[in-house]
């Protein structure tokens, strides 16, 4: 398209109309010193340091304070992984972390991550040796054959490792029942250092007494023999609340620390008083009257019954909102819930306000937070979302804050 001079001058107005319509900015107009990058109307995620901090106290509270490996994988649930880190590194209760991609492993580490940082995902032998470079434990259910060997001459220090059995989830790990090989291999080998042994549940709740029952008695058959498993760990969010006797030596949850109860029942019992740490937050760009019969949304998935205000956010599926948060979630514009209608396009929704002008270009606009009605699991017992979708999806891109 050629820009002509008219263009250039309809665009710049347009961005004075939209700053006078916002209230504080209106009469704030100054000239551009350094240039954007995000605009101030995108969404953004903000973590709260003070309800991880309290999380970590009510998971150490019910562990009887037991170590915590806090699982930070998946961009740190949505949070940023490096954010997240940074934050739980300073509480003792913390342990170290758990991710699943090398590159979150090797970016805790830049971000100056000193505590143990064990790698769930996969590895090559160039991979491990880096890894082992940098302190980070594999997790191992394969054999390796001579690998450590070579890797522990190289580094002159041992190849630190935690062994996963698989109990019944059928994914990663060693069948329980075919482990023996793998661990004595491992435990005969000078080069290796086993630092941890773990199992995950399928949580189906009467089956995971089955698994645990599995791999205590595996793991007492090593023992008996002399071997030297380090810590036991099995429990994620789900065994806090279902299966004390799986705490074992340490724990091993993700969701809690974010302050997000993995299952709606949860949420009604005492167990744990947990705190969103995670908030989802951007600012109105557009309010306007439909009238009766007007439509919004692709396909016209939505007809006014009646003359209604509506407002668009720039928030969409591309950035982590589920569409199906248009089949009943809402969003917070100061203090009063709107439910989201029409559908969610990749970068944008619509919320319907009501018969009167209640909402503002500029009003921000809260998708989750830690206030009753708008925590995470409001949102995915409205519209059927995962609360581990409406975190871990949020897109890399958007900002993150830390308050
Ligand atoms: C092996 C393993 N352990 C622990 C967790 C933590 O789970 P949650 O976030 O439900 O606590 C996960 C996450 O899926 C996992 O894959």
């Amino acid at each position: 398209m050629k820009h002509s001079r008219r263009a250039f001058l309809e665009a710049g107005l347009a961005l004075p109309a939209v700053i006078n319509s916002v209230p504080g900015l209106a009469g704030a107009w100054q000239p551009i010193t350094a240039p954007s990058q995000d605009s101030s109307f995108d969404p953004w995620v903000e973590i709260h340091r003070e309800n991880l901090r309290h999380n970590v106290a009510e998971i150490s509270r019910r562990v009887s304070s037991r170590p915590i490996l806090a699982v930070v994988k998946n961009n740190g649930y949505g949070m940023g992984v490096a954010n997240v880190a940074q934050l739980l590194e300073p509480q003792p209760e913390i342990f170290g972390f758990a991710v699943v991609k090398l590159h979150e492993a090797f970016s805790l580490r830049d971000a100056g991550t000193r505590k143990p940082i064990l790698l769930l995902g996969p590895f090559d032998e160039q991979n491990l040796s880096d890894a082992v470079a940098r302190d980070i434990l594999p997790m191992v259910y394969t054999r390796l054959g001579p690998v450590p060997d070579k890797i522990a001459a190289k580094m002159q220090k041992p190849v630190s490792l935690h062994i996963c059995i698989d109990t019944g989830i059928g994914r990663v790990g060693v069948p329980y029942h075919q482990a023996a090989p793998l661990v004595r291999d491992l435990a005969a080998r000078k080069s290796v250092r086993i630092a941890g042994t773990m199992m995950t549940f399928t949580e189906d709740p009467d089956f995971d007494k089955e698994q645990l029952r599995r791999f205590s008695e595996t793991c007492s058959v090593f023992e008996k023999e002399g071997i030297t498993l380090g810590k036991k760990h099995a429990a994620s969010s789900f065994s806090l609340f279902q299966h004390p006797e799986a705490f074992l030596d340490m724990v091993r949850p993700g969701m809690a620390i974010y302050g997000i109860y993995s299952e709606n029942e949860f949420r009604h019992t005492n167990i744990l008083d947990l705190r969103p740490a995670i908030s989802l937050k951007a600012r109105v760009i557009y309010a306007k009257k439909l009238r009766k019969g007007d439509s919004a949304g692709y396909n016209r998935a939505y007809i006014a019954k009646d003359d209604v205000w509506v407002a668009t956010i720039p928030v969409g599926h591309a950035d982590g909102w589920p569409r199906t948060a248009a089949k009943g979630a809402k969003v917070r514009i100061n203090g009063d819930l709107y439910p989201v209608i029409a559908s969610v396009s990749a970068s944008h929704c619509i919320v319907e306000v009501g018969p009167e002008e209640k909402v503002k270009i500029g009003d921000v606009a809260t998708f989750f937070d830690a206030q009753p009605s708008s925590r995470p699991e409001d949102v995915s017992e409205s519209c059927s979302a995962s609360v581990y979708d409406l975190t871990m999806h949020l897109n890399p891109l958007l900002p993150r804050r830390i308050v």
